[in-house]
């Protein structure tokens, strides 16, 4: 089947992908485009609008936080993702619990199960929003969250993903398969 160009607002329906919360400086924005990029150096890439004010503050500052909030907080991404840091505090107006980060100048949510404290390595012009990808230079994990294998543990992380359209959903840990290569 092939979707014609004006689909392409569904075509990303087709694959839900986990929300990341971008922190520069006091702000705090959701963004479904990010991903793993490099294990050494290890690199973390955002894709950022210029429209954004995140984008804005990423510009300006050497280094960005990036959070992971669970399903249950779906409501809260929403709010982060209607609101723009050009007009309010978000911290403020959401009654957040947050501390800034210890080696960039971001903010770590008290409600994240996991955080990465990125420094600016590089933005690449990527159509009409930026890819800005950073060196990661801590990570934050709530340790009861970790499986003996060191991974997020699903039974007790139901990590927030967004589905398009306002829609939000999370992993069943019951589809979670081993095969050994
Ligand atoms: C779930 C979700 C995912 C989003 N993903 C992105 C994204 O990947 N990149 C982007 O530039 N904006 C994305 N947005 C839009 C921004 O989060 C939104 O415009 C926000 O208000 C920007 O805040 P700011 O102006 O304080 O930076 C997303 C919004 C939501 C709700």
């Amino acid at each position: 089947m092939m979707l014609e160009f004006a689909k392409l607002q569904d075509f990303y329906s087709i694959f839900p992908q986990t929300v990341a919360i971008i922190g520069a400086a006091r702000n705090l924005m959701p963004a479904a485009w990010h991903t793993p990029l490099s294990a050494d150096p290890p690199l973390y890439g955002v894709s950022v609008s210029p429209k954004r004010y995140t984008y804005d503050l990423l510009a300006r500052e050497s280094g960005f936080t990036v959070n992971f909030l669970m399903h249950e907080e779906a409501g809260l991404i929403a709010k982060l993702g209607n609101t723009s840091g050009r007009e309010i505090d978000k911290l403020e107006r959401f009654g957040l619990a947050a501390e800034r980060a210890g080696k960039v100048n971001g903010m770590i949510l008290q409600a994240c199960y996991g955080a990465f404290e990125c420094e600016k390595f590089a933005v690449h012009e990527c159509g009409d929003h930026f890819l800005v990808v950073g060196q990661i230079l801590a990570i934050h994990v709530t340790r009861e969250v970790l499986s003996e294998h060191e991974v997020i543990d699903l039974r007790k992380v139901r990590p927030a993903l967004y589905f398009s359209k306002d829609r939000y959903l999370t992993i069943d840990p019951a589809t979670l398969a081993v095969h050994k290569k």
